[in-house]
């Protein structure tokens, strides 16, 4: 039986919302594409390679458009997540944001409220729950494989330009931007289990200079149920491979652990040209001939199946609305130097 077509937009066409459209463009969920990105250069870049039966500067074309169902919103800075979503969410789209889902907590509540009255599908950017190796994780806590989670770890590392080029744009910490895909991680991991406690520390030796920003952030997180567990995430590695990013994770259980390499050093390039590089090394992935190294393909394939096919996302806003409480706590912890207790209890956030 053929499955009812949708049509799709996207808002941004950058780096993510590039791999978003040139996923669309083989999905044959989708019937229209239509592309919104404000860089002439790129839009053009994008329209050619996804054949978006409309390609335009002018995001609120895919806002007013009556036929399109759902909308990825790929667009920086971050202050555009918020109002961009709540537009679309209004216009009655199910909406794909990347994170964050918004800058405040009461911003992501009145977006959270929007979606729900309307019944529509409204998810964020959690990528890295769509990767097989933090997928088996989840998998092996859900089936009791490793007993009853005792304590994690996740340590990552991207690359100083891209720690530049997020850092450039808007005043958000590592916590906010990076460690946050890894506190999602556990946080999904560990469900139901709540946060209460968090306490983090932040280095500034290198970044500050420059853009006055962190280099890393540890952060404690404790749990209502006794686990504790450790995010730390650093944007200051040398240049690598575009977009460099690698990761160990640790999973303790009370009858076994999990022992995560994703350090994305299994592949080694030598060239005259460039010496060593570790091709297939970034956070969201990439095309590689026919296929997709990496999670965001998958991922973007979830949503456009949970949208025609009436199926429930993956990741809820109400998920990511918990993690953006627990990186607030993060950032407000390492600025007091003392724990945090959760919920947040002062305004405004
Ligand atoms: N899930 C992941 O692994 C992952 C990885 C990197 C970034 N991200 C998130 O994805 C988002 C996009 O990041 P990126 O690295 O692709 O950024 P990017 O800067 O490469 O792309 C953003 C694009 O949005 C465009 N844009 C800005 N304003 C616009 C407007 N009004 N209308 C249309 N287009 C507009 C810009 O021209 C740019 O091309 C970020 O918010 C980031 O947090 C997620």
């Amino acid at each position: 039986m053929a499955l009812d077509q949708i049509n799709v937009g996207i808002i941004g066409t950058g780096w993510c919302g590039g791999i978003r459209a040139n996923s669309c463009a083989d999905n044959p969920l989708i019937d229209q594409l239509h592309i919104a990105e404000i860089n002439p250069q790129r839009l053009e870049e994008v329209a050619k390679s996804t054949g978006a039966v409309s390609a335009t500067a002018e995001y609120e074309y895919i806002v007013k458009h009556g036929d399109i169902d759902a909308v990825f919103i790929s667009a920086t800075p971050e202050t555009t997540h918020y109002p961009m979503a709540k537009e679309c969410l209004l216009a009655g789209k199910h909406v794909f944001l990347e994170k964050p889902i918004a800058l405040t907590l009461g911003e992501a509540d009145e977006l959270i409220v929007i979606a729900n009255q309307r019944k529509l599908k409204f998810t964020i950017g959690y990528s890295q729950r769509f990767s097989p190796k933090y997928a088996y994780v989840k998998k092996c806590i859900e089936n009791g494989t490793i007993g009853e989670p005792v304590s994690a770890l996740v340590s990552r590392h991207i690359t100083r330009s891209l720690g530049k080029k997020i850092t450039g744009r808007i005043k958000l910490s590592p916590a906010s931007m990076e460690a946050t895909h890894d506190l999602d991680f556990v946080l999904w991991c560990l469900a139901p289990a709540r946060p209460i406690r968090v306490y983090a520390q932040a280095v500034e030796k290198v970044m500050v200079k420059e853009v006055n920003a962190s280099d890393c952030m540890w952060i404690t997180i404790t749990m209502d149920n006794g686990v504790a567990f450790v995010v730390g995430a650093g944007w200051i590695l040398p240049p690598g491979y575009p977009n460099f990013s690698t990761t160990w994770i640790e999973m303790v259980g009370s009858e076994g652990a999990l022992l995560v390499d994703d350090s994305h050093k299994d592949v080694t390039l030598n060239t005259m040209k460039d010496g060593i590089q570790f091709p297939l090394s970034s956070m969201p992935g990439e095309s590689v001939g026919h296929v997709f190294s990496g999670a965001m393909a998958n991922e973007t394939i979830h949503f456009v199946d949970a949208v025609a096919r009436d199926r429930p996302v993956l990741v809820t806003p109400e998920e990511a609305r918990q993690v953006m409480e627990v990186y607030i706590a993060a950032d407000l912890s390492a600025e007091r130097n003392e724990p945090v207790r959760l919920p947040l209890q002062e305004p405004p956030f």
